[in-house]
């Protein structure tokens, strides 16, 4: 099974790539690309309507490879820690380009593609410094439309409160047992 793992703090060794890392020890057995978003050039998306004629991006940055593993992907985890209520904005980003799969979709010629299989899932992996009940809410609302447009059915999300400090998220001994048991999930 083919597993995209996007991870998306600018802060590297971050506790969002701990909680992530530890995602994908559980996902034993399972073919792992893993690429770090804020190492990529990915320009904004600029609503030129390239897109909307064939489903490719007029942009030939670091996103152009991505549209294929995407597609190629039985699994995508997306992992990105909440800044201001939603996912970082690099993360958001790559997002927005995904505009061109969400067009791509609409042509007629994408009509029972393979990477339309609903058994194909994306995952959200977040943590935040707060324990606010709707800190997530964002994130999880831009997650789900995002992985629609890239053909994903939503698989659901782990999500850490209370996590701050760098270094923080790798002393949660608990949590991270828990995310090797949400990776094993994953690849049911
Ligand atoms: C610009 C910025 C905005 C943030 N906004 C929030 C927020 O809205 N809610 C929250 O609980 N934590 C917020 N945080 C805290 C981070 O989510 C927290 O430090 C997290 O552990 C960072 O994960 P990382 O090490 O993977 O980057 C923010 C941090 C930064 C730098």
């Amino acid at each position: 099974m083919k597993v995209l793992a996007l991870q998306a703090s600018p802060r590297p060794g971050g506790n969002s790539e701990v909680l992530l890392n530890a995602v994908l020890s559980g996902l034993a057995g399972g073919d792992i690309d893993l690429v770090n978003l804020t190492a990529l050039n990915i320009g904004p998306c600029i609503n030129c309507g390239g897109c909307e004629k064939d489903g490719i991006c007029v942009f030939d940055d670091d996103m152009e490879p991505l549209y294929d593993m995407i597609l190629a992907a039985d699994r995508v985890i997306f992992a990105s820690p909440i800044y201001f209520y939603n996912i970082t904005a690099k993360g958001k980003l790559f997002i927005d380009r995904t505009q061109a799969l969400w067009n791509r979709q609409r042509l007629p010629e994408a009509k029972g593609a393979v990477w339309h299989n609903r058994e194909r899932r994306g995952y959200l992996v977040s943590v935040a410094a707060t324990r606010g009940r709707r800190v997530f809410e964002g994130a999880v609302l831009t997650m789900k439309y995002a992985f629609d447009a890239m053909g994903l059915s939503y698989g659901g999300e782990l999500l850490v409160r209370g996590i701050d400090r760098r270094g923080e998220m790798a002393e949660a001994a608990g949590e991270l047992e828990k995310a090797r048991a949400f990776g094993r999930e994953c690849l049911r």
